[in-house]
């Protein structure tokens, strides 16, 4: 069974698009539209071997035009050389305005077609299709395209929002546990930041989820697909409410800076989950209680608070500077309240922490050392 979920963005009907979510999507191209002068199949050299010769084959069956371009799989490929490569490939081929760029493949992929989409002749049509549960949960979704440059991550990129987004959930199948738990820790984010019931649905089929189970799996992409949506669809260009989805990330962004991004994100944001949940505890927000039923998950999914003793707690807060997520010189941080709500003051959701708190709640949960009250 297709699901189809709608994101309308209210400022722009045009960037209104559906979600599909099912099995064998790349397989039945019933999605596909046909008004194209030429479409571009963009992915990286792994995925292409699995996913994309396969649908260039269909495709061509079904008389599209059709280029495939890939590049080297990573994200230290996710940068303006790459980008430049791509562009001067589409143009050689004289793609022009009318052309579809198809996004197969995970968030590097997703974020670096979705930005030659941008800018291509100030701007072409694209479809994502995510093929790991990080894209499908979260990447794919909202319209967040960019390159990395030596500076950091996605410092350079626009909103571009693409036409549809197509989640085969049959890519799963493939997919690496590793890879599975990189994701599975953005589906997490999302339940903890708005959806109390998708928490305990995660928590009750954990087993079936780590064992690949694609119907559980499924059913989990479209609960955070819905929150993800629900989310853009009131605040597109991150002014506001949006800032919740980077509950984990300031942390997160921190340790995978410290750590020269050989950590995968949704692993440095499960350990930004504990800290920053810590942080919450300790400002009396989040109850003692919820912060070990949120320790006790990640616990399970094998991110233990006593490997935070590895990284130098001082060097990670001078990392959080960094994140372009921090305005004026002051970090933000998403405070939980609950499992499934975020402290919210008037319409502010990110919050100045002190970095004495910061500390205080790291060396909590790893144990490094005593901490002063
Ligand atoms: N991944 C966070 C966002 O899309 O805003």
């Amino acid at each position: 069974m297709i699901k189809k979920i709608n994101m309308n963005i209210p400022t722009c009907k045009a960037a209104s698009y559906p979600v599909l979510i099912g099995d064998d999507l790349l397989k039945r191209l019933t999605w596909m539209p046909k008004d194209y002068s030429q479409i571009v199949v963009i992915t990286d050299h792994k995925v292409k071997k699995y996913y994309a010769d396969n649908l260039v084959k269909l495709l061509i069956i079904k008389g599209y035009k059709v280029l495939l371009l890939s590049f080297s799989s990573g994200e230290k490929y996710k940068n303006i050389r790459t980008k430049n490569r791509l562009e001067e490939q589409m143009l050689k081929c004289v793609c022009d305005r009318n052309t579809l760029i198809l996004a197969l493949g995970g968030g590097v992929v997703g974020d670096l077609a979705g930005f030659t989409a941008a800018t291509y002749m100030r701007g072409i049509a694209y479809i994502q299709i995510p093929t790991t549960l990080l894209a499908m949960v979260d990447s794919s979704i909202g319209g967040k395209t960019g390159i990395d440059t030596p500076q950091g991550k996605n410092l350079i990129g626009a909103y571009w929002q693409p036409k549809a987004v197509i989640a085969d959930i049959a890519c799963l199948r493939t997919l690496p546990k590793k890879h599975l738990i990189n994701g599975l820790i953005e589906a997490l984010k999302a339940f903890l930041i708005r959806d109390a019931k998708s928490f305990s649905y995660l928590q009750n089929n954990m087993d079936a989820i780590l064992q690949g189970d694609v119907k559980i799996l499924g059913h989990m992409v479209e609960k955070a697909a819905r929150i993800k949506i629900d989310v853009v669809q009131k605040d597109e260009k991150d002014n506001h409410l949006r800032a919740i989805l980077n509950f984990g990330h300031t942390i997160g962004h921190a340790l995978e800076l410290v750590s020269n991004y050989k950590i995968l994100h949704g692993h440095a944001v499960a350990y930004g989950i504990l800290v920053e949940a810590k942080i919450a505890e300790l400002m009396g927000i989040l109850s003692p209680k919820n912060f070990l039923i949120i320790e006790g998950i990640l616990n399970q999914l094998h991110f233990m608070s006593k490997d935070l003793k590895k990284w130098d707690v001082n060097k990670i807060i001078q990392a959080t500077t960094l994140d372009k997520k921090a305005k004026k010189g002051m970090i933000n941080y998403i405070l939980l309240k609950d499992i499934g709500a975020v402290y919210q003051y008037k319409n502010t959701y990110a919050h100045m922490v002190s970095d004495k708190t910061v500390k205080k709640a790291f060396l909590a949960i790893s144990g490094a050392r005593s901490y002063a009250r």
